[in-house]
């Protein structure tokens, strides 16, 4: 009889392809074998996983941990183990911390805290700024895995290269193979548009949906394109909130852009009428949940693999921070990485997406863009980052249940069915019936 440390028995694997009856062995944290059910192995640890489904984990490419530096609204503990409750196993962590990521000592900093906390395994983003564009190469060698560049921010640390850098800068990334996350919304744009609304005195939540009009989405995806195109660059879109961006996103990729998108759930499950409901305050993100008519194309998108990756975006705050009268005080952003999967599972059960999809877009997708060539696929050799789901379970999405410090969800009140029930990274679990275990450090740089 052949030995191995860990078997998951009777169990559905779902692969981008569909889904097959296969039990799973593990050894050394990889996966070591793919098996007809019912084999026979000595094995240290026996998972009996009989009714539910087995996926990889998800990779979740677009979070913002907050540590170090902002560690009141996140810390990489309560981070790594809301993502592992919600079924997540590797995250991206975004440079707009304290220090911002923007040279190789700050990338140094992060993975120390990272490597000290996490439970699960995580990248770690650099910021293209112009002030350090000679630290592009030195971030890499330093452990960054991509980087950010931010076509638009109001961050006084972060400010937005001129067109010249932005060029420089891909240039040296396409160099480098490495693929570049772009907010892309075009500055001018947003900056003029809120001196005229708050002279206006506006500071109603409405005027937050007006400063972001879809033509800076539109733009700035164009721009980021042609940029691509013409540098060789692997560009990634982040957060895409538009339908009006999908003909620019087809015509660049119909033309060979090395181009891939992400999306969130918030844009798929949610439009400025659930203001009301949820709280404009709570549902406040850059760029924002847009009015009804996006949300459905998006979702194709999403299905037809258009749009290739579905992230968070998990951006907590302190529910202070979130509920301050004028809307230009209101921190955007909220918590995303625990219900991501289990909202999606929802979608499976009401038989708008299926779980190969949902594997496809949140799991194999992210490994092929960023290069995670031992993650997203249960396969032999892969990481044996595994999730088990029930897709029988039901749950409430409630802020006291999240594990996030930065509790204040859209999502208050919303009704599951289906949930991840047991999340595993490199064979060792880590969360258990919507508990973090204690795997404190646990998690790797993914380079
Ligand atoms: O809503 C957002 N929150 N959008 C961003 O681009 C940044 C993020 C944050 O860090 O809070
Ligand atoms: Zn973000």
């Amino acid at each position: 009889m052949k030995t191995a440390d860990l078997l998951i028995t009777g169990g559905i694997l779902v692969l981008p392809e569909g889904e097959v009856a296969a039990d799973l062995v593990v050894r050394d944290g990889r996966i070591e074998g793919i098996l007809a059910p019912g084999s026979e192995w000595a094995t240290l640890e026996v998972i009996e996983a009989d009714g539910l489904h087995v996926l990889p984990g998800a990779i979740d490419v677009h979070t913002h941990v907050r540590d170090p530096g902002l560690t009141w609204k996140e810390t990489w503990t309560t981070a790594s183990q809301a993502a592992a409750v919600g079924g997540v196993t590797t995250i991206f962590d975004m440079p707009n911390t304290d220090p911002v990521v923007a040279n190789a000592e700050a990338v140094r900093q992060k993975i120390d805290v990272a490597a000290a906390q996490s439970c699960i395994d995580y990248g770690v983003y650099g910021v293209v700024i112009e002030d350090t564009l000679d630290q592009l190469l030195p971030m890499h060698e330093a452990g960054a895995v991509a980087f950010k560049l931010m076509l638009a921010t109001d961050h006084a640390r972060i400010p937005v290269p001129s067109d010249g850098a932005v060029l420089e800068a891909l240039a040296t990334l396409a160099a480098m193979g490495l693929r570049t996350t772009v907010h892309a919304e075009n500055n001018q744009i947003l900056r003029w548009r809120e001196h005229r609304l708050r002279a206006a005195g506006r500071s109603d939540a409405a005027a937050h949906l007006e400063q972001h009009t879809d033509i800076a989405a539109v733009e700035a995806a164009s721009r980021i394109a042609l940029f691509a195109e013409w540098t060789g660059a692997k560009v990634h879109i982040a957060h895409e909130n538009s339908r009006h961006s999908l003909p620019v996103i087809q015509a660049a990729k119909a033309r060979g852009v090395d181009l891939t998108v992400e999306t969130c759930p918030h844009y798929l499950l949610l439009s400025t009428e659930d203001g009301v409901r949820v709280g404009a305050n709570a549902m406040r993100v850059k760029p924002p949940v847009r009015e009804p008519g996006h949300a459905g194309p998006l979702f194709d998108a999403l299905r037809s693999g258009l749009i290739d990756i579905l992230s968070t975006d998990h951006a907590p705050h302190l529910p202070e921070e979130k509920r301050r009268a004028s809307i230009w005080e209101c921190a955007p952003g909220f918590p995303g990485v625990e219900t991501s999967m289990a909202l999606m599972l929802r979608e499976v059960n009401a038989g708008r997406l299926t779980l190969s999809q949902y594997v496809r877009m949140a799991c194999a997708a992210p490994a092929r863009a960023f290069g995670l060539s031992r993650k997203g696929h249960l396969v032999v050799g892969a990481d044996a980052d595994i999730v088990l789901v029930d897709m029988t379970r039901r749950g409430v999405v409630t802020a006291a249940g999240l594990h996030s410090l930065g509790n204040l969800t859209p999502y208050e009140g919303f009704e599951l069915h289906g949930m991840p029930v047991r999340t595993l990274v490199r064979g060792r679990t880590v969360a258990l019936d919507g508990r973090p275990l204690s795997a404190v450090g646990w998690g790797r740089n993914v380079i």
